[in-house]
């Protein structure tokens, strides 16, 4: 069958426009075939309309990977700070918000129109259902909608199914093992954790938010927590999620600005005041309640010994809870897992068996933190791929 295009991108997403930009400048031909009647889904509704497109802080150690060491290649040739430089140049307005998050001060469209335009060399074909993807004699074959076509590249972008009803899919998943990649197991991240019935007092505080450091089995994230109707979310606990594995506790320092000694500090300044009141010092009042208790400790301070003291101290600054689970895909941020990276070569997307054959974004097992991390992996993983196609 004659080839007609150099590379063909599955998938209109942020990581497959960005790379069809920089293919297309290339002069490469370049399709992309998307199911979804619009480009650009997720980007239109990241960071709540403004689209957090970047953290000035990206390092690869801030990706949950089998390897994380796998993103330091492309997150190395293509950088926040060339991400921001193409944002400038499209006269595109933007602030820090907090922690490196940069946001567009205006909507998240203008990042989508962005690419569009960098990408206006390549061909794009929305609302196109992929029906068959096959490889022979060094070219692939995509039939979609009611066409074919070939390319001697091909590129997955097809992101993870965080999401379905934005059109997320486990496609890439699919395709990669039918052509010899592995896949690590996906497992919903950025997302919020649901609590058992014992737990049920901890739901009469739905609303209730507090600064805390939330920790999975991974570092610990120093953010708002939020308790909902269900369990637990706010930024600490979607970052701890990424790392956190069923039937293990998450681990919550509710009081990380107090230094240790701090409750023989406050017996010692205030004998007569109950826990429950020196709690609600320091945390917001109806979680000072529910906290106290737990802790069940109904004396005055002056009455209660200096080793309770700092048992309490200890409790409240690593206070367990073992959710029973997510709130799964349809509520996850993110997909940590995908892809695994060790069939892929870092410098450039490929896979290693198969030249031609790419992955790249999401569909790879490369999960940013929470803050703009998981698009700068889109533009940095796309654009090496973009250079190589
Ligand atoms: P992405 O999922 O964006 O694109 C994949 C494309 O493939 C889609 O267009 C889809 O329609 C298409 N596709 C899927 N299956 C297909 C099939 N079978 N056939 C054809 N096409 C198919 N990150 C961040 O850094 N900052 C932020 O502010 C946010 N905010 C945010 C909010 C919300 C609500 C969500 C859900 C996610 C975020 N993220 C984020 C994460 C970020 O959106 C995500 O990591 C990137 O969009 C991933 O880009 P990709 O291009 O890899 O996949």
């Amino acid at each position: 069958m004659a080839q007609t295009h150099d590379v063909i991108i599955l998938g209109a997403g942020g990581a497959g426009l960005f790379c069809a930009g920089i293919a297309a400048r290339r002069g490469r031909r370049v399709l992309v075939i998307d199911h979804a009647p619009e480009p650009g889904r997720k980007i239109v509704i990241s960071g709540g309309g403004r689209c957090n497109f970047t953290n000035v802080d990206t390092s690869w150690d801030r990706y949950v990977s089998a390897n994380p060491r796998f993103a330091r290649s492309a997150l190395g040739r293509y950088t926040a700070q060339d991400f921001i430089a193409l944002v400038d140049a499209h006269g595109i307005a933007w602030h820090e918000k907090t922690l490196g998050q940069l946001f567009c001060d205006g909507s998240a469209r203008q990042i989508v129109a962005m690419l569009l335009h960098e990408a206006a060399g390549a061909e794009i074909a929305l609302g196109s259902a992929i029906r068959d993807v096959t490889h022979a004699d060094g070219q692939f074959t995509v039939v979609f909608g009611d066409r074919h076509a070939t390319a001697p590249s091909l590129v997955i972008a097809t992101g993870g199914p965080s999401i379905p009803k934005l059109g997320a899919t486990s496609f890439a998943y699919d395709l990669g093992r039918r052509f010899g990649l592995k896949i690590v197991e996906p497992r919903p991240a950025l997302v919020p954790l649901t609590l058992p019935g014992e737990e049920a007092l901890f739901r009469e505080l739905s609303g209730v938010a507090a600064t805390v450091v939330a920790r999975g089995d991974g570092p610990g994230f120093r953010e708002a927590a939020l308790f909902t109707h269900r369990g637990l979310s706010g930024p600490a606990i979607l970052q701890a999620s990424s790392y956190w594995r069923h039937r293990q506790p998450v681990t919550i320092d509710f009081v990380p600005d107090q230094s240790p000694g701090w409750l023989l500090a406050a017996k010692r300044a205030r004998p007569r005041a109950g826990l429950r009141s020196v709690l609600g010092a320091a945390l917001p009042d109806r979680l000072a309640e529910a906290l106290a208790a737990r802790i069940d400790a109904p004396s005055e301070m002056a009455n209660l010994r200096d080793a309770t003291l700092s048992e309490i101290e200890r409790r409240l600054s690593a206070w367990q809870f073992l959710p029973n689970g997510t709130e799964g895909f349809a509520k996850a941020e993110v997909t940590v897992g995908g892809i695994a990276t060790d069939a892929l070569n870092q410098k450039t997307m490929a896979a290693k068996h198969l030249p031609g054959l790419y992955a790249i974004g999401e569909a790879v097992d490369v999960t940013g933190w929470l803050g703009g991390y998981n698009f700068q992996w889109a533009w940095s993983s796309g654009w090496v791929a973009g250079q190589a196609v």
